[in-house]
């Protein structure tokens, strides 16, 4: 049986200040849910403040993204080593947003300034052996976008992507620390969650393209999360799918006790 895990995904909001007033709500409310790994994803800015306040409580944390080189001249970005020295033990990689696929229409993001958002699939593998190799455990997102589900490619999306994360990774280390995150582009932030049959049946594919590259074995010991729209009203029927071990929750994780309600669907 998989331990389910949910993570909360901040992006681009609260400052430390809000950040610690977070980590003392959020505590009580989830102490003792020794069952389920719970994990919240600070902006970097608040993570080694966040990963201190949540010593001891059995809340971890994980950094919103990585710089697949340890060090260097590198301005702007963060590493796996200096993720771990803030104190998080996972890393989220390859998020839609990095990779510049929104849900919500982002106003103003002109061609010219999408290119900032250039996450590539290549660029998820070498991040996904950097944070292997440093000790963390990454969170790997996939997931298609509105236009991709409508022509019906989907699967194959999915499929390319899952692919490419895991090109050349060993099967101890995908069984042991891998975790994928299927977030159709189309439901994040949007409100419109997918129906939980098909995030299931979508779960199963990626679980397949596990097992069809490492075996049955590896691709049932692999953690699935769900993310999108996920929310304390629908998360038990999302959770409750065979191939569905955990949510990825991005609005729904500002507020303590929305998130500590979708905790305890879990
Ligand atoms: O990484 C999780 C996020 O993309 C989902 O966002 O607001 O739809 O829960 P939201």
């Amino acid at each position: 049986m998989r331990k389910k895990i949910i993570a909360g995904n901040w992006k681009l909001n609260k400052t430390v200040s809000e950040a610690l007033a977070f980590a003392e709500a959020l505590a009580p409310l989830v102490a003792g849910k020794d069952g389920v790994d719970i994990v919240i994803c600070p902006p970097y800015t608040a993570l080694y403040s966040v990963s201190q306040a949540f010593q001891g409580t059995g809340v971890a944390t994980a950094a919103q993204g990585l710089f697949w080189k340890p060090s260097g001249a590198y301005t702007s970005y963060v590493s796996a080593p200096l993720i771990l020295d803030a104190g998080a033990k996972y890393v989220l990689i390859g998020h839609s947003e990095t990779r510049g696929r929104f849900g919500v229409a982002e106003e103003g993001l002109t061609p010219d300034l999408l290119k900032a958002f250039g996450e590539t699939d290549s660029g998820v593998n070498v991040k996904t052996h950097a944070a292997l190799q440093a000790g963390l455990i990454p969170i790997v997102c996939i997931g298609e976008t509105l236009a991709e589900r409508k022509d019906g490619s989907t699967d194959a999306i999915v499929r390319d992507q899952v692919t490419k994360a895991l090109d050349g990774v060993s099967s101890d280390l995908v069984r042991s620390q891998l975790i994928f995150a299927y977030e159709p582009v189309w439901a994040i932030g949007t409100g419109e969650v997918c129906a939980a049959d098909e995030a299931g049946r979508v779960c199963g594919v990626v679980r397949k393209t596990i097992e069809s590259l490492y075996g049955a074995d590896v691709a049932n010991a692999v953690r699935i999360q769900y993310g999108g729209s996920m929310k304390p009203d629908n998360a038990a029927e999302l959770l409750a799918q065979e191939h569905i071990d955990g949510g990825l929750i991005g609005g729904a994780s500002l507020k303590p006790a929305d998130f500590a309600a979708i905790v305890a669907a879990a």
